[in-house]
């Protein structure tokens, strides 16, 4: 080869790594889930698959995404200090929580309107989650009845709540769950007032699609009821589904109305994890919301450590940002009881359904196995912060 083609050769491949075409190239090749090597394909398969105002609303943290990339980001100032000649033939992912055996510690979270993603929702994320033996938790706006979804999953699933700002209303959705055998109650704090999904405003235009058919009045509003099953025989006129007036009473209201587990989805600091051990909650989720709540707020990965030095006894999770078994691997080690994931799952629903989740699930669970005989922690409980730095 000549010096000419030579350089010319090395300015294309210049180009086209920097190049925006680059996921859609990418997204192109996974024409199955099966190909997919780690949980990032399917983000460009899922984006390729949406339409933009569906992507928008997936993809979108608030203001300027700091705290949806803080989440992302932060896993890489942990490394890994692995540990040599211990035998790892066996690794088992099996953990516990609430007393309950779970084949593995990752769980899906809750994520409203899955009926934007693939037309089976729920269903098909419940049908994957059992196939993979992985706890999930259902959205209050879900867009398929909890009753179906628990059917599919061949058990209840744990229920997540957004309360409303009329108490009978969110006793209703609270009986609901429980009657339907939901054995806990994920209640989710970090978001009692509006937020500025700018991303999401800003791809949305790009949709030249009638809105009207789905949204009340053409315009896809975040907390909206319509075609949700779960506001079905509860009268919600004139009240707002999330509720600005939500205190630590609210959290000892619910714990006296609901013989389910109480589990704080939200929680990012060390006081409010010592308050929900005072107001008897049962468990903690740290979460930003995926970065869809506060911006400018830490990674969950960096609340981690005091949420659980605040929380005792009580069992922390923790969601966000995780990408990777190495991710999972991090939170495990500075304390999670479980780690969850929510836009990995819907990439992988977005763009192939069922299978798609299914092999998110796969790829994680590969990762963390991997990642736990290379440490030395063939374990979940030997999985201890010695076996983590800052860096
Ligand atoms: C969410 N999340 C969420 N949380 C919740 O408590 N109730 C809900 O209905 C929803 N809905 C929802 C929709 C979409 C499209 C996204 C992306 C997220 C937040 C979710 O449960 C979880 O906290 C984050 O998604 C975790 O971060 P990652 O894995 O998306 O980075």
């Amino acid at each position: 080869m000549t010096l000419v083609t030579s350089l010319a050769r090395r300015r294309f491949l210049q180009f086209l790594a920097a190049s925006p075409l680059l996921p859609h190239l990418r997204a192109q090749q996974l024409t199955k889930a099966e190909d997919g090597l780690s949980v990032m394909d399917f983000e460009a398969a899922a984006k390729s698959a949406l339409p933009p105002a569906h992507w928008g609303y997936m993809t979108s943290g608030v203001d300027d995404d700091l705290t949806l990339k803080a989440n992302h980001e932060a896993f890489q100032h942990y490394r890994l200090r692995a540990r040599r000649l211990v035998d790892v033939s066996k690794p088992d992912l099996r953990t516990e929580v609430f007393g309950q055996a779970w084949e593995s510690p990752i769980f899906i979270c809750p994520c409203g309107s899955q009926r934007a993603f693939n037309t089976e929702g729920e269903l098909a994320t419940a049908r994957a989650a059992k196939a993979k033996q992985t706890q999930m938790i259902l959205s209050t706006q879900t867009s398929f009845p909890i009753e179906d979804v628990n059917k599919t999953y061949g058990k209840p699933v744990w229920f997540q709540l957004y309360t409303t700002s009329r108490w009978e209303a969110t006793e209703k959705l609270v009986k609901r769950a429980e009657d339907s055998g939901c054995p806990v109650l994920v209640f989710t704090v970090d978001q009692q007032v509006g937020r500025n999904t700018e991303t999401q405003a800003r791809i949305r235009p790009q949709d030249t699609r009638n809105c009207g058919a789905c949204h009340e009045g053409g315009v896809p509003a975040t907390f909206s009821q319509r075609g949700k099953p779960m506001y079905a025989g509860i009268d919600t006129s004139g009240i707002a589904l999330v509720d600005p007036a939500l205190a630590w009473a609210s959290v000892d209201r619910l714990k006296k109305f609901t013989r389910m587990k109480v589990v704080l989805k939200g929680i990012v600091t060390r006081e409010d994890a010592i308050l929900a051990r005072q107001h008897g909650a049962d468990g903690i989720i740290v979460s930003n919301h995926g970065g869809r709540a506060e911006e400018s707020g830490l990674a969950t990965i960096d609340c981690l450590a005091e949420v659980v030095d605040g929380a005792g006894p009580l069992p922390v999770m923790l969601d966000g940002g995780v990408r990777r078994g190495t991710d999972v691997y991090k939170a495990l080690a500075l304390g999670a009881r479980a780690v969850g994931i929510g836009r990995p799952y819907l990439w992988g629903l977005s763009a192939f359904g069922q299978p798609g989740v299914e092999k998110v699930l796969d790829i994680l669970h590969a990762e963390l196995r991997m990642t736990m005989g290379q440490c030395g922690t063939p374990g979940i409980k030997q999985i201890t912060k010695a076996f983590v730095q800052k860096a």
